[in-house]
């Protein structure tokens, strides 16, 4: 019925009109409320990065060390859930803080009392390897959070990350430096939440987030092990470097 050129135009705006319309009647995802679920400590931008880094860098271990009233479990157990995969134990000495049920963590985050860092080797036995992402929110000095962060790095995976809270701080700010110069191949990722707590009754800030790569980011690794997750495949060759589905389709209908 169609010529080939017209066929291939219908195809194209058929495509155009699904990705610009497909989910506008999707329902939003029922687990991104524990972003929203008090009580937490962290700030509204810290849990939203909190919940993207854990979604977004796909950990399949994560270590939480400070785990209070389970703000953090909450968002973490549901990024999680939405990957589909993965597990969580946290370290905190206080378990009668910690308010969700199993059943509200996907049963995918398991409380563990203790003090870190010397609780680290069993949350990791736990966890059943090597730690994808640790989440460092315990107490907030330079002398623990050196101590959490050193007592950490044994255990952890190739291109893992380490998040730290709170490093406004001053204290945890320099323990991370001092963490970096003593590790070269580390990679910092700077702060990727920018919001201070400046309180007038203490010397120091709180609030923000902070990441370490545990390593160089060796990219075709990362990208082959993230194609193989899916059972799938796509090139690496330079070969298809200006290979591009809009472009080629734009190239096309120019050269007529
Ligand atoms: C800021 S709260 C954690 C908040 C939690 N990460 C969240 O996002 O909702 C700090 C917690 O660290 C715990 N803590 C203190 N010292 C610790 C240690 N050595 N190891 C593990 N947790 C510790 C405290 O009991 C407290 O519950």
């Amino acid at each position: 019925m169609f010529g080939f050129g017209l066929r291939r135009k219908f195809e194209a705006t058929k495509r155009e009109i699904g990705f610009r319309f497909a989910n506008t009647f999707a329902k939003p995802n029922p687990n991104l409320t524990s972003i929203y679920f008090k009580p937490s400590d962290m700030c509204e931008p810290d849990r939203i990065m909190l919940y993207a880094l854990i979604r977004g860098l796909r950990p399949a271990r994560v270590l939480e060390i400070g785990a209070r009233w389970g703000g953090g479990a909450r968002i973490i157990s549901s990024a999680l859930e939405d990957s589909g995969f993965g597990k969580a134990v946290g370290i905190d000495p206080e378990p009668k803080n910690f308010r969700p049920t199993p059943k509200e963590l996907f049963h995918r985050y398991e409380l563990m009392t203790g003090y870190s860092p010397g609780a680290i080797p069993a949350a990791v036995e736990k966890l059943g390897g090597k730690i994808d992402l640790a989440f460092i929110d315990a107490m907030h000095t330079h002398d623990h959070v050196l101590a959490d962060f050193e007592g950490v790095i044994p255990f952890m995976a190739e291109g893992s990350h380490v998040l730290l809270h709170d490093t406004f701080h001053v204290g945890i700010n320099q323990a991370i430096e001092e963490v970096l110069n003593a590790n070269p191949s580390f990679v910092d990722c700077g702060f990727v939440t920018r919001y201070p707590n400046i309180m007038d009754n203490a010397p120091v800030a709180y609030e923000g987030l902070r990441l370490v790569r545990t390593s160089t980011p060796a990219n075709h690794a990362t990208m082959k092990s993230v194609y193989d997750l899916m059972g799938k495949t796509a090139s690496l060759s330079p070969e298809h470097k200006n290979w591009d589905h809009y472009w080629n389709r734009v190239n096309r209908s120019s050269a007529g």
